[in-house]
């Protein structure tokens, strides 16, 4: 028998803005929405009749700053989202992104070193951005700990600080969160397929790129050496991501960790399927199987999709 794609196998993105009544549609990312906190609630009913017990939230501030402090200073959106679903839906798991990509000005995903940004502004512009690990994890702890608080079951890092499972789960611990769980977004590589994600969360770097501390397309040494990493530091379940160039990373973390694994079907990968399906160049629903059912074929148990309600829906009908 061959591989069966099932319904529990999904988990459902989902951006969330500040305001009531919105439900904004993202350019050139048809069928994902940013939702406020009022029409996200009856978005995942329908997600949860579908039979999806799983989502991953991502937040949109509507203040950014260097720092990205809005990401973990006292109240935040994706906290009230996390204590919302909570209380509303009985047997769902919240997954949240901890990353500052969305609530810093730079759009870089951590807080980085002063140098960088006058390198920009006397015109070098493509030099390697330089993270500041030190305060990054800091400030991605803290990220966590609001989650956390709120009642996140598991938060997902995807920084790419190195060292931020450790800290994160050392800084849970210490708060008496033992029981939140990590996700780590262990192989992830600097990509081009996060288009459509980066309008929708607003997170494109404002200058340089992200392969100071992204992997690099061609090494899939250092891809494997990140993932045992994370595991060694404490993680729960660990992610490659991209999915479908990356099968082979997939199917080899599976075979060499045999450890909980998820896989991101991401934004670029969704949007080819999209517009194709558009154009008459495929069925949508045998191109959605066929991707879909390969990522599980390569390995991955959790399968992270924008089409997780459609194919709970024709899983299911
Ligand atoms: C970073 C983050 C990204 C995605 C998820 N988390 C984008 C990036 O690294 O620029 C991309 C997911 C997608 O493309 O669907 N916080």
């Amino acid at each position: 028998m061959g591989t069966k794609l099932k319904v529990k196998d999904l988990i459902h993105p989902y951006f969330v803005v500040e305001g009531q009544r919105k439900k904004e549609s993202v350019k050139n990312f048809p069928g994902v929405y940013r939702f406020s906190l009022d029409r996200l609630l009856r978005d995942i009913k329908i997600t949860r009749g579908l039979g999806i017990d799983k989502v991953l939230l991502f937040g949109i501030p509507s203040k950014k700053d260097a720092a990205g402090t809005s990401a973990y200073a006292g109240e935040n959106i994706v906290s009230r989202a996390v204590r919302t679903l909570k209380n509303e839906f009985k047997n769902i798991a919240v997954f949240t992104d901890v990353c500052l990509c969305g609530y810093t000005t730079h759009g870089h995903c951590g807080i980085i070193k002063p140098q960088d940004r006058s390198h920009t502004l006397t015109g070098i512009g493509k030099t390697q951005v330089k993270i500041d690990n030190k305060k990054t994890l800091n400030a991605l702890s803290e990220m966590a700990l609001r989650h956390a608080e709120a009642g996140a079951d598991w938060v997902a890092p995807s920084a790419m600080a190195s060292g931020q499972i450790l800290a994160i789960r050392r800084a849970l611990d210490r708060n008496g969160l033992k029981k939140t769980k990590i996700l780590g977004y262990s192989a992830k590589f600097a990509s081009n397929f996060y288009g459509p994600f980066r309008q929708a969360a607003d997170s494109a770097p404002a200058f340089g790129d992200r392969s100071g501390y992204q992997l690099d397309h061609s090494d899939a040494k250092a891809a494997l050496k990140e993932i045992a990493c994370d595991i060694r530091e404490g993680a729960d379940m660990v992610m490659v991501k991209p999915a479908l160039s990356y099968l082979d990373i997939i199917r080899e973390a599976s075979w060499k960790f045999k450890f909980p694994l998820a896989a991101y079907n991401v934004s670029g990968e969704y949007a080819f399927v999209k517009y194709g399906a558009k154009r008459g160049l495929w069925d949508e629903k045998k191109m959605v199987f066929e991707i879909l059912t390969s990522i599980r074929r390569a390995g991955a148990g959790l399968i992270i999709t924008y089409h997780a309600k459609d194919a709970a829906h024709w899983l299911t009908k």
